[in-house]
C-alpha cells in the first residue's frame, strides 16, 4: 500500500519525503486554505516538484464544463498533478470527459460502494472514500472501504482505491489488511506511525551500553 500525505503544508511534505516512504500527496481546498498561499497555482508546483507521485488538486468549480477548464489548468501544472474533483453529478461528466483525455482524476468525497462504482465507471484514476468521517457520524468507514475493494476486485476495476480522512494508525493498518491501493494520511498520523514506546526504550539502551563500552575501551 502506498502511503501519500494528506496537506498544503510544505515543511511537512519535505520532511516526510526524506523519510523515504513519501509516494504522493494530497491536498484539498480546506487544507491549502491553512496554508494561505499568495499564489495557489504557485503552491501547487512547488508541492509538485519536491513529490516523486502523483499530487493531487482540488477543481473548486461548480458546472461539468468549469470543470473540465480548471482540470485542464490543474493538470497543466506539473507531469504529476493529478485532477481532484467532487463526487457530485455534474462532476461525473467533468471526470469522464478528462479520463478520456488521458487527464488523471481523483474522485474525492465518496461515501458509499454506489458513489465508488459511479467513480470507476466514469474512468477516475483514483477513489476517495473518506473513513474518518463516515466513523464521525457512528458509522463504519471501513466497511465502506471493504466493500469498494471487494467491488473492484470483482469487476477488475483499475481505478486504485485511496483511503482518505484517516485519523490514526490503526486506520492505516486497517486500510492496508482490506487492500487499499493508497492510504493518504496528515503528518500528525506519519508520526503517531512511527512512534513506539519499545523502540524507544529499546534504543535509549542500546545506545547508553554502547556509550559505556566506549568509555571501557578508552581505560
Ligand atoms: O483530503 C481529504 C480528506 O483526507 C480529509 O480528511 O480529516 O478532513 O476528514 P478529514
Amino acid at each position: 500500500m502506498k502511503l501519500f500525505l494528506d496537506t498544503g503544508n510544505l515543511d511537512h511534505i519535505r520532511t516526510i519525503n526524506d523519510w523515504g516512504v513519501l509516494s504522493g500527496v494530497t491536498t484539498n481546498p480546506s487544507l491549502i486554505f491553512k496554508e494561505k498561499p499568495k499564489d495557489w497555482i504557485a503552491h501547487a508546483k512547488e508541492i509538485c516538484s519536491i513529490v516523486d507521485g502523483p499530487v493531487s488538486l482540488e477543481t473548486t468549480t461548480t458546472t461539468t464544463k468549469e470543470l473540465i477548464e480548471e482540470g485542464h489548468e490543474l493538470a497543466a501544472v506539473a507531469p504529476n498533478a493529478v485532477v481532484k474533483i467532487a463526487m457530485v453529478p455534474y462532476g461525473l461528466g467533468a471526470v469522464k470527459a478528462l479520463s478520456k483525455e488521458g487527464i488523471k482524476v481523483n474522485v474525492t468525497l465518496v461515501f458509499s460502494p454506489a458513489q465508488a462504482i459511479l467513480a470507476a465507471e466514469a474512468g477516475a484514476y483514483i477513489v476517495s472514500p473518506f473513513l474518518g468521517r463516515v466513523d464521525d457520524i457512528a458509522s463504519d468507514g471501513l466497511n465502506v472501504l471493504a466493500d469498494i475493494v471487494s467491488i473492484y476486485d470483482t469487476h477488475e476495476y483499475e481505478t486504485q482505491v485511496l483511503a482518505a480522512s484517516l485519523r490514526h494508525p490503526m486506520h492505516v493498518v486497517d486500510s492496508a489488511k482490506i487492500g487499499a491501493d493508497i492510504a493518504s494520511l496528515p503528518y500528525e498520523v506519519f508520526e503517531m506511525l512511527v512512534k513506539h514506546p519499545l523502540t524507544d526504550a529499546g534504543l535509549e539502551k542500546f545506545l547508553s551500553d554502547w556509550e559505556s563500552l566506549q568509555g571501557q575501551s578508552k581505560k
